[in-house]
């Protein structure tokens, strides 16, 4: 047995070779519907059934022209060198992707397949950005959709804003339904035996200003990303969604009273505690992109109410390395007052500086977060520390949030998220400031970036938040430089932050978890890491609302049942 028959061997590969071929000149099967269908198959829909598809949804079928094709010599649109530099130098904003009906913001998604960044000659192909877009604005659109892709066994994918951060809103050979113009607001008044008070409905495609600006007229608040732009109803309320009223009142998952889904045999269902509540557990925090397509959200709208909000930043200019670290860990310390204080904490930690931009407490006072930061100001004052320092009375949570909150960019960084349990920070801080001084002395450009939220001070609905949200102080978040010109370096940055960053804060945080939205890629154990014991729970609800697997996305709920091939090609997995 130690010796192989040699003549076995060349059966074998006689065999494998045979298998080889007709995977290949069938690539779509192995059996039925193992693989979705790409461009260049057979399955592949003829242009008339694509111009049929399109009258079906009122002409609002777009083929994709990846955006970048004005840097290039291709076949989409004439190379145009002053196109070219608007886009290069708007290329950080999110707008600039959003606005499109391909693009996304996570470039390691896109394979750099159409490089706004590289010379003009170098290729521009779609690659991972979809193939066709419905750009819907009623429910019959997203329904034709729906049905369109399982007719055609296409890989079907669910747009909003582009702004995550797996590349769920894109996928190679797909076709999209983007939501991005539904985007009816209303303010209503709910109840239910779960809630009666003001409520804000909003169409899948509202974005976090949008909503706040309508809350506002109202007199009113609601939860919404430290990122203007993300979209509300989509990826970011079905993954947890934190930003500055988090700790006055939950997460933005917590605060949905009701989802209006399109399931994927083309049901429109309203999902709310009563109504489909397996549906609505799943949905509040459990990962967007897989249970259903949400065309509308209600949640919770809060008074407006006066805010201080404050900026910090300290360098370590003129000092050693050692106080500049003993510095950073003065200031993790405070976190836990201002947590406690209704207050949230966004802040970016280099190798050389450390910055909040903005700390705010909804309802607090400037005396109060005075108060908060004295110890942090004393150890600067005692030990020479360079600082800056700024802290407001706003008449509202509104006015705060303009004035305080920088303008973000797409995240052009490889990220790698870990939540903090509070008691790491209370019992572990030398460890905890240790990984961080390594972290960001691991290379140039690395930083940190700390959102410190409580997301547990206030009682929350029965939901599938990840449990680990629920005691951690702080979700941080490696990110490394992503480099438009150099795809083999940041293969290694994003390796070693799998590889070396992320195991010093697992082993930090033994058995805790990751914001789903913000983490590595490459997260081993991602069903424990990303969603808790909710998984085997959440899997259940994905198999019964889509029983023919119609909805994937990258490390979503159901997705092992998938594997991505090196074209971006979409198979079922052997087990499945
Ligand atoms: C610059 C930047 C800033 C960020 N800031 C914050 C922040 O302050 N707070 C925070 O919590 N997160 C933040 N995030 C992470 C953010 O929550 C995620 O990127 C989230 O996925 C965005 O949701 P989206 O719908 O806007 O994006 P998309 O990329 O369009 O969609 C995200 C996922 O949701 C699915 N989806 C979208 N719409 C629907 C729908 N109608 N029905 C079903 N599934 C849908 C998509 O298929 C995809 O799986 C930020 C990300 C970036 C890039
Ligand atoms: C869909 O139809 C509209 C209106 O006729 C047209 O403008 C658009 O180009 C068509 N889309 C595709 C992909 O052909
Ligand atoms: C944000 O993006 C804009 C537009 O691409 C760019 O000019 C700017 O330098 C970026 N800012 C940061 C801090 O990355
Ligand atoms: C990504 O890029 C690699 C290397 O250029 C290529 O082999 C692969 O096919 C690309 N994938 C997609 C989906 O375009
Ligand atoms: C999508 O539809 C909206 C609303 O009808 C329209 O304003 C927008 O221009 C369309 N976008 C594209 C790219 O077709
Ligand atoms: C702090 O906020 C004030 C008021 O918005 C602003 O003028 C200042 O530039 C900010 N400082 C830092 C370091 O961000
Ligand atoms: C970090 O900063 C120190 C002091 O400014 C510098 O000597 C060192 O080279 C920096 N390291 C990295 C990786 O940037
Ligand atoms: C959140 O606040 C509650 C109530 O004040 C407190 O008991 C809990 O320890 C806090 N949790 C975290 C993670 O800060």
């Amino acid at each position: 047995m130690a010796n192989p028959c040699p003549a076995w061997r060349r059966l074998y590969l006689a065999v494998f070779s045979v298998t080889t071929l007709l995977a290949l000149s069938d690539t779509s099967d192995t059996g039925p519907h193992a693989c979705r269908c790409m461009p260049q198959d057979p399955c592949w829909p003829e242009d008339h059934q694509w111009a049929r598809f399109n009258k079906t949804v009122d002409g609002n079928l777009i083929a994709t022209v990846p955006i970048a094709s004005v840097c290039h010599i291709d076949s989409f649109t004439p190379y145009d060198q002053s196109q070219c530099a608007q886009l290069q130098s708007t290329w950080g904003f999110p707008e600039t992707h959003y606005e499109s009906s391909s693009s996304i913001m996570a470039p390691i998604f896109t394979n750099l397949s159409c490089n706004a960044f590289s010379s003009k000659t170098s290729p521009c192909t779609i690659g991972n950005y979809v193939q066709y877009t419905v750009n819907a604005t009623d429910v019959a659109h997203v329904r034709k959709t729906i049905n369109f892709a399982a007719r055609h066994n296409l890989r079907l994918v669910i747009r909003n804003t582009g702004h995550d951060l797996l590349g769920k809103s894109t996928g190679a050979g797909g076709l999209a339904i983007w939501m991005h113009y539904m985007k009816d607001i209303s303010i209503v008044d709910y109840d239910s035996s779960a809630y009666s008070g003001k409520a804000m409905k909003m169409g899948a495609g509202v974005q976090s200003f949008e909503a706040s600006d309508a809350a506002h007229t109202a007199g009113l608040v609601i939860v919404g990303g430290n990122c203007p732009t993300v979209g509300l109803t989509g990826g970011y309320s079905q993954g947890g969604g934190h930003g500055q009223l988090v700790s006055h009142v939950g997460l933005a998952a917590d605060q949905v009273l009701e989802w209006e889904v399109i399931l994927a045999n083309g049901k429109l269902v309203t999902a709310s505690p009563t109504n489909h509540p397996d549906l609505y557990w799943a949905l509040s925090g459990g990962g967007g992109g897989t249970y259903g397509v949400v065309v509308s959200m209600t949640s919770k709208a809060y008074p407006e109410l006066p805010t201080a909000s404050g900026n910090l930043t300290f360098s370590d200019t003129g000092i050693s390395r050692d106080t500049f670290f003993a510095a950073v860990a003065m200031f993790v310390s405070i976190l836990p007052s201002i947590g406690d204080a209704g207050g949230t904490s966004i802040w970016w930690l280099s190798n050389t500086t450390l910055s909040t931009t903005p700390t705010t407490i909804p309802g607090g006072t400037s005396t109060l977060f005075n108060s908060l930061f004295k110890p942090l100001i004393a150890f600067f004052e005692q030990n020479k520390i360079q600082y800056t320092y700024y802290v407001n009375d706003f008449p509202a949570y509104y006015d705060a949030y303009q004035t305080m909150s920088p303008p973000i960019n797409i995240t052009d960084q490889l990220p790698g998220g870990r939540l903090l349990p509070r008691s790491v920070v209370e019992q572990n801080l030398p460890d905890l400031n240790t990984i961080f001084r390594n972290i960001v002395e691991t290379n140039a450009g690395f930083l940190i970036s700390g959102v410190m939220v409580n997301s547990s001070r206030v009682s929350y609905p029965e939901n599938s938040v990840n449990p680990a949200w629920r005691v951690a102080l702080v979700n941080v978040v490696i990110g490394a430089p992503f480099d438009y010109t150099d795809w083999d370096g940041n293969f290694a940055r994003k390796q070693l932050i799998t590889d070396e960053l992320m195991p010093l804060l697992e082993e930090l945080t033994p058995g805790g978890g990751a914001y789903l939205n913000e983490p590595d890629p490459n997260q081993r154990d991602w069903q424990q890491v990303f969603y808790g014991d909710n998984y085997d729970r959440l899997l259940e609800i994905k198999r019964r609302y889509d029983p023919h697997n119609r909805l994937y996305g990258f490390k979503a709920v159901g997705s092992e049942a998938w594997t991505v091939s090196e074209n971006g090609r979409l198979c079922k997995s052997e087990s499945y």
